[in-house]
């Protein structure tokens, strides 16, 4: 039997799709416009040359981008590509739907802006062997004028920002970033003690990587009972005091 469809519930459709279709192209037009205009503020690179207002349409094809099935940019992988500049003017707003951004082994300098909390759905940020520097701004986070559930980071998994030059005490850094497994923070200089809770509020920390730093007094006791931690490493630093035995069998340990 044949079925009919309204005209008029016909029309609502088409209007519904072609406004899908608006909604979906605005979100690519908007990721791609704001790498190109990041991409602007970077020493000219060939290795970016797909990324162009050009060639918006294939937002999904540039190189170093990967996109979702709806076509918003899910990984932006940059590493070892010499790139030379800043992040302040990378579109952290942007970025609805990034969960892995790796712009590891370049030139990037300068300090990585705060407005990186609005990547809300971040879990594997890498930004190792670069020359940044200043404070992690992760901080901010956590001074309680932003609700804890949108605009922040709390999908991260895994943080490299080894091989910079930030600087500044560890203190609540990255505490309740509940699910990080992974910090790599190493080979930069973070001074003051490790606070004794740093751990407490990261009960699913696997890896971290403190060393070649400038940090100082002891190790916590937090470190010895931990659940999970297979591998922590504190040497190069000014640190005292050690892990319990039956520990370091699980974990590399050394100091000085
Ligand atoms: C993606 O770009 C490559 C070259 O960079 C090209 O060979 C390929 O056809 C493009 N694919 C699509 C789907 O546009
Ligand atoms: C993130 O991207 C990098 C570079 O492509 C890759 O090595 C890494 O495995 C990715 N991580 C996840 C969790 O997808
Ligand atoms: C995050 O994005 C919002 C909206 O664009 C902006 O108002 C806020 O300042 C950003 N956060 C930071 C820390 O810049
Ligand atoms: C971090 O976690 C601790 C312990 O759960 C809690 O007391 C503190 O309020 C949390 N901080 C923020 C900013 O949510
Ligand atoms: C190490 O930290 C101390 C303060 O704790 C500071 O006085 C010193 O200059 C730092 N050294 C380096 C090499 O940054
Ligand atoms: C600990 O870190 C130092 C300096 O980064 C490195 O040389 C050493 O190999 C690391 N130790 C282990 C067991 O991974």
């Amino acid at each position: 039997m044949a079925h009919f469809v309204k005209p008029s519930h016909l029309l609502l459709f088409v209007f519904f799709l072609s406004s899908l279709e608006s909604i979906l192209a605005t979100r690519r037009e908007g990721e791609g416009e704001a790498l190109v205009k990041w991409k602007n503020s970077l020493a000219p690179s060939s290795f970016l040359d797909s990324w162009s207002l050009t060639n918006l349409d294939n937002l999904c094809n540039w190189t170093g981008i990967t996109c979702n099935s709806a076509g918003s940019v899910t990984e932006i992988n940059l590493f070892g590509k010499k790139l030379d500049g800043r992040l302040s003017e990378f579109g952290f707003t942007s970025f609805p739907n990034l969960n892995n951004l790796t712009l590891a082994d370049n030139f990037f300098l300068g300090p990585i802006p705060p407005a990186i909390e609005n990547l809300t759905q971040l879990q594997y940020l890498d930004l190792s062997f670069n020359y940044l520097d200043g404070p992690i701004p992760f901080q901010n986070l956590f001074k309680g004028s932003i609700p804890l559930d949108i605009r922040n980071l709390k999908l991260l998994e895994s943080i490299n920002l080894g091989s910079n030059q930030l600087v500044g005490p560890l203190s609540m850094l990255i505490s309740n970033l509940t699910n990080l497994k992974m910090v790599g923070l190493s080979d930069n200089r973070f001074f003051g003690k490790i606070p004794s809770d740093f751990l407490k509020n990261l009960p699913s920390l696997h890896v971290i990587d403190l060393s070649n730093n400038n940090l100082s007094g002891n190790i916590p006791r937090e470190y010895n009972v931990h659940p999970i931690l297979e591998y922590i490493n504190l040497s190069g630093n000014h640190l005292t005091g050690l892990l319990l035995p039956q520990y370091i069998l699980f974990s590399f340990c050394m100091l000085h």
